[in-house]
């Protein structure tokens, strides 16, 4: 298997080979780990903060934690709510990572970083062999973060009205 960024990142509950969760290595407060229902309303506010033009609605977070319980992940540090990351179980060894969210205010800390190489082990621990996402095209931090993991953006470039008129999104994946 190729090895990640993520595969020094250590699960505190499980083997190291599904490191999706567990303590952040150099940050002793902070801390991944996997959503709960309990959680949905910091994560819709979260949500909010992090996509003021089209947050999910509570309805969808709720679902999407029902339909891929173990695919969504925070970064917490004790009881606040730092960021998160949802990935789709795996069909067919392929994922997608639908979101990434870190709060405005704690960016640039590598907290991105972290959940994406948390979910990146876990979904490679759990039989997925190719991640896709979709991004704004002139979201430049997004885009650069997810070239440094290896993601390959699509060839033809971003595709027009991908999710309605006017929203544009570049399709990257990786092999994992
Ligand atoms: C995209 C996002 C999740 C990144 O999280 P983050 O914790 O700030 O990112 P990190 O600190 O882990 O940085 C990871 C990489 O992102 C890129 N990056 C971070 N800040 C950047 C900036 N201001 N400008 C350009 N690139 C930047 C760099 O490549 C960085 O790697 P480096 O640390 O080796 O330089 C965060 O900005 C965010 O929540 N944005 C709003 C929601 C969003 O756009 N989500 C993605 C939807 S596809």
């Amino acid at each position: 298997m190729t090895p990640l960024p993520g595969d020094h990142f250590r699960s505190a509950t499980g083997p190291a080979v599904g490191p999706a969760v567990g303590q952040v290595p150099g940050k002793t407060r902070l801390r991944i780990r996997r959503a709960t229902e309990d959680d949905l309303p910091h994560l819709a506010r979260l949500d909010e903060q992090a996509f003021p033009h089209g947050p999910y609605p509570f309805f969808v977070l709720r679902q999407l934690l029902t339909a891929f319980p173990d695919f969504l992940l925070l970064v917490e540090e004790g009881s606040e709510l730092h960021g998160y990351v949802l990935a789709t179980s795996p069909h067919e060894a392929q994922s997608w990572v639908l979101s990434l969210a870190i709060a405005p205010a704690l960016r640039g800390q590598g907290l991105g970083r972290q959940l994406m190489t948390g979910i990146l082990g876990h979904l490679r621990a759990q039989g997925t062999h190719s991640v896709w996402l979709s991004v704004e095209p002139g979201n430049e931090t997004a885009v650069a973060l997810y070239l440094s993991l290896g993601f390959v953006p699509d060839p033809g470039g971003p595709r027009k009205d991908y999710f309605g008129p006017g929203e544009d999104r570049l399709l990257m994946s990786l092999t994992l």
